[in-house]
């Protein structure tokens, strides 16, 4: 199920905020649009929205022709959309920088790179799992939140293809459910055995059901391994360290900010509170996400193959890794 396309005059997305009530494919047509959909998370994970991103600015380069400034102002405003994922300003970026009418090309080119590394990352994971046994997940990392196979969840899709018995908990992911609602959606799809625990009960699962691995994605990665990822992950991966759980990150090179040394710097999106409170006058703080200390970190799972500690080093040197080459039509 494609999550984002580029449809002639417009960029198509399919709307993961009705998920799994309703498959809604919708089309971003102005600047504002795209602006709004990134937003509301009507597209999200940190790929998807990489890519859309970049279909987006194709859609401004076509709206703005021959208006340089305006053009730049749009990409700007598409880059500024969410602020924690770096894939995005990276997407962007990459759109911007080539020369006026290859837009359309360089976004496809992305979207078509994504694929590859999803592929590559989910054959990288599969010696990680055991014949059988329970994995747990955070939030949503399949298919429509990267367009192409999945990072996290496409490990574990690939290792269910592959043979092994993995049984994937799921926690639901508080407070927009993107675990309840759309990687239960995705495993039921992909025919992998799961069961869906409220984010409070990961721990006692861990303790419980003999997890034998936590697999996650990542928003923006620092050189020390620092990761950003959806709130609630800093706490599950406490929870592996106690319980001697691996704990791996899902990852493409894409989501490592390498201008950063440590996530200190990475910019924590809030949301609204309403997304939160139930009475109307309680205070709210409502980070989107939280920042996992790479010591936490078993092993980044990238298209590269598995990045080990000391993450100085191996993140120093997956910044000068050539880019993975598209495979043969
Ligand atoms: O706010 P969201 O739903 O966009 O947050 C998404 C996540 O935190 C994902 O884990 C991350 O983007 C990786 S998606 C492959």
């Amino acid at each position: 199920m494609d999550s984002v396309w580029y449809d002639g005059d417009a960029v198509g997305f399919l709307d993961q905020r009705a998920l799994p009530r309703a498959v809604s494919r919708e089309r971003a047509t102005t600047v504002d649009d795209v602006v709004e959909a990134i937003r509301t998370l009507a597209v999200r994970g940190a790929p998807a929205i990489g890519i859309f991103g970049a279909y987006g600015v194709a859609l401004a380069a076509r709206i703005h022709a021959g208006d340089r400034a305006g053009y730049e102002a749009a990409a700007a405003r598409i880059r500024a959309a969410r602020p924690t994922a770096v894939n995005l300003a990276w997407a962007v970026d990459r759109v911007l920088a080539v020369p006026t009418g290859d837009e359309l090309t360089e976004a496809s080119r992305i979207h078509e790179e994504q694929r590859d590394v999803d592929r590559r990352i989910a054959d990288a994971s599969v010696e990680l799992f055991p014949p059988s046994g329970n994995v747990l997940t955070h939030c949503n990392t399949g298919p429509i939140a990267t367009g192409g196979d999945g990072t996290a969840l496409g490990c574990f899709i690939a290792a269910h293809r592959a043979g092994k018995a993995l049984h994937v908990f799921v926690d639901e992911t508080r407070p927009l459910l993107q675990g309840a609602r759309l990687t239960m959606f995705e495993l039921h799809e992909g025919g992998v055995p799961c069961t869906l625990i409220v984010d409070s009960a990961a721990a006692i699962t861990m303790q419980r059901k003999s997890i034998r691995a936590v697999v996650v994605g990542a928003d923006r990665i620092a050189r020390n391994g620092d990761t950003a990822n959806k709130i609630g992950t800093y706490g599950v991966a406490i929870a592996a360290a106690h319980h001697g759980i691996p704990f791996y990150v899902a990852a493409p090179r894409s989501t490592f900010d390498f201008t950063l040394e440590s996530g200190a710097g990475i910019p924590i999106e809030e949301r609204s509170p309403d997304e939160v409170r139930i009475a109307p006058d309680d205070a709210v703080f409502n980070p989107a996400f939280d920042v996992t200390p790479g010591r936490l970190v078993t092993g980044f799972i990238t298209e590269y193959g598995v990045l080990a500690p000391p993450y100085a080093d191996a993140i120093a040197d997956l910044e000068h890794r050539p880019r993975i080459p598209l495979p043969v039509a």
